[in-house]
């Protein structure tokens, strides 16, 4: 692997896939040039940018949203930075359709568009003039936007307006605005959107708090933030104040429900802020989308996007808050270099989210969570490569999203649970508050990191050092031996009514009325194999678990149904994969669905009627997994 200084930091040239070129032209290009203003040199991983060329610095938006077409229309301006010599910009562009490029005076430029790539987009290279400063493309997106989805007025709430979002981590800004897509380049934003007067318009920037008649909206994000964080939402949207800095957007009729639920976010924002710094975003809002959204939350800066299936009704499912918040820190100041380093991105933020929920609700609860997230990623580990299983991940030629496992997230928090362990708290807190500030608004390899690690803690004690086991973490498979243990009383006891009942105790006896969300999940979750049916009866007739509303619990009760082939639960079943589509919730019960022959049957009946109400994301993984044909 070639390294190259990066910021002061290393970063990791992908040269492989072309071994050849690479010798032939980036060794003597690199070798000559070892930093140029803390750019990553040469191709990079997923993206066709060149940075080190010319450099986009600010994006002038100006778009025009059309519910009949299903286009977004208008221009990208794009300001930049170049070396004298530069003689292309180099951007990244996904089924765009280019109409016109021309420069800061208005002159036409010539472009090209690339070939085509399934997974990295053509491309759009833009020829310079010796005195090209910024660049305006003319485009309209087509039927290949993946990031967006357009929503008819039936697929949401209230029913009578239609809805649009955007979704662009990891590399799918490129299908709604020309850019250079790669997380190792940070902008700063304007944009002008024109909506259907009727409806309101948000981003990740300064928001509108109400309607106007006009349906024009501007926005400024002053910041600067990687692509993946550019984010647009469209429908009929009302706010509502939570606190001095924070509230909720949401449809009229979700709004009470949402400002309920999150009624705690501005005590996390403080919770944040006395653990790691400032919040630097200046408003912390929240976005509740229509249930098509196909992740739980969306760390958009200064408004998350959120799923509508964690509005439980009990504040159970609200670390997802806490999670989003804690990635204004890491990801949003701190940002992953490639998507080989995602768990900087994922492993902090849930290492921070469980601190956030440690000071809020105490560390009984924060240590229930804490449990299921380690049972849950050794699950998932069982069907991953090993080499999957390591913290710093190799996707050159893969999809960003093959990275998208509990590796990232619930590996990364054990690794940096381990650091505490071992470092104690106090030492371990004054490294990341630091680590934070620092590297503010820029990114970080692995590499970058460890090295930073070991200057300010390691390097300082070598037992301790010895002790954490670095690499077994960061470049070795599976959970090291090192990990801390959780030990949580709480999920203890639900354990032993599940054995109990395994063992043919009455239900009778479980006095659940009590349980929390988390005593539910790990009750389900504690029955390994499928049950049989008769037992599957009696827990469903003692809790009514297939009329459950609260997404997460029905999540797990219809895959272990569907494990344990439980017909009475398949309408529930059916129900859930139909009205909300949450990847996360959607892909796992797919998946044991397509083990039986029956199953199967009803897998793909049922998604014929699901398929067209599905984010593009969520369409893409369940394609894959049932391998459905565009045609059918
Ligand atoms: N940034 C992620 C979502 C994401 C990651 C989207 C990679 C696309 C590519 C977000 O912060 C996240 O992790 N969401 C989780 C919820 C969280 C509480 C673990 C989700 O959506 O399930
Ligand atoms: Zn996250």
């Amino acid at each position: 692997m070639s390294s190259l200084k990066f910021d002061g930091l290393h970063v990791d040239v992908p040269g492989f896939a072309f071994p050849f070129l690479f010798f032939l032209f980036a060794l003597p290009l690199f070798g000559a040039e070892p930093n140029s203003g803390g750019l990553p040199q040469g191709r990079l991983l997923h993206s066709h940018a060149r940075p080190d060329q010319a450099v986009v610095k600010h994006l002038s938006l100006d778009l025009v949203v059309d519910f009949e077409s299903k286009k977004l229309t208008g221009s990208a301006t794009l300001k930049f930075e170049r070396k004298d010599d530069a003689k292309e910009l180099r951007l990244d562009s996904h089924g765009l359709e280019i109409r016109k490029v021309s420069d800061q005076s208005g002159a036409e430029l010539a472009f090209k568009v690339g070939e085509k790539n399934q997974l990295l987009g053509e491309g759009l290279t833009v020829t310079l003039g010796e005195a090209t400063t910024a660049v305006r493309v003319e485009y309209a997106t087509t039927d290949a936007a993946e990031a967006v989805q357009w929503l008819t007025p039936k697929q949401t709430s209230g029913g009578k307006q239609p809805f649009l979002f955007t979704q662009s981590q990891a590399i799918l800004a490129r299908t709604w605005v020309p850019c250079q897509d790669t997380p190792a380049v940070r902008i700063t934003y304007d944009a002008k959107i024109k909506v259907p007067s009727r409806l309101l318009a948000v981003m990740s920037a300064t928001n509108p708090q109400s309607r106007n008649e006009s349906g024009v909206y501007e926005f400024e994000m002053k910041q600067p933030i990687p692509a993946y964080l550019l984010a647009l939402a469209v429908g009929d949207l009302k706010f509502k104040s939570l606190g001095d800095r924070s509230g909720v957007y949401a449809e009229p009729d979700v709004l009470p429900k949402a400002t309920w639920e999150f009624a705690d976010t501005e005590r996390m924002i403080e919770a944040a802020e006395k653990l790691y710094g400032p919040y630097r975003w200046e408003r912390y809002d929240l976005v509740v989308l229509p249930p098509s959204f196909p992740f739980g939350g969306m760390e958009n800066p200064r408004l998350t996007f959120a799923t509508p299936t964690i509005l439980a009704g009990d504040r159970s499912l609200v670390a997802l808050v806490a999670h989003e918040l804690a990635h204004s820190w890491s990801g949003n100041l701190v940002t992953n270099a490639t998507w080989n380093d995602f768990w900087l991105n994922e492993g902090f933020t849930v290492y921070f989210e469980q601190r956030i929920m440690e000071a809020i609700y105490g560390r009984n609860y924060s240590e229930m969570l804490a449990k299921l997230n380690l049972a849950s990623l050794r699950e998932e580990m069982e069907d991953l490569s090993p080499r999957d299983t390591w913290l710093k991940l190799d996707l050159r030629d893969r999809n960003p999203d093959d990275g998208m496992t509990g590796v990232a997230y619930d590996k990364g928090y054990f690794f940096l649970r381990r650091l505490e362990e071992v470092f104690g708290r106090e030492a371990w807190d004054a490294f990341l508050k630091s680590y934070f500030d620092r590297f503010s608004f820029k990114s970080m390899t692995t590499e970058g990191f460890i090295a930073h690690l070991k200057k300010e803690l390691l390097d300082k004690d070598s037992e301790k050092s010895a002790s954490v086991n670095l690499d077994a973490w960061v470049f070795g498979p599976g959970v090291p031996e090192s990990c801390p243990t959780v030990d949580s009383d709480e999920l203890l006891k639900v354990t032993g009514h599940a054995k109990a009942f395994l063992e043919g105790t009455s239900l009778s006896v479980v006095d659940a009325k009590d349980w929390s969300t988390h005593h539910w999940l790990h009750f389900l979750r504690s029955f390994e194999k499928p049950l049989p049916v008769t037992r599957m009866k009696q827990l469903d007739g003692q809790f009514g678990l297939s009329k459950q509303g609260n997404s997460e619990i029905l999540h797990d009760w219809l895959l272990l149904s569907v494990r344990s082939q439980y017909e009475p639960a398949y309408p529930a079943l059916e129900r859930f994969l139909t009205e909300q589509g949450r990847r996360k919730f959607l892909e796992p019960l797919y998946r044991a669905l397509i083990k039986t022959e029956s199953g199967r049957e009803l897998a793909r009946k049922i998604y014929r009627k699901a398929r067209p109400t599905y984010h593009p994301i969520s369409q893409a993984t369940v394609d894959g997994l049932l391998e459905w044909k565009a045609s059918e």
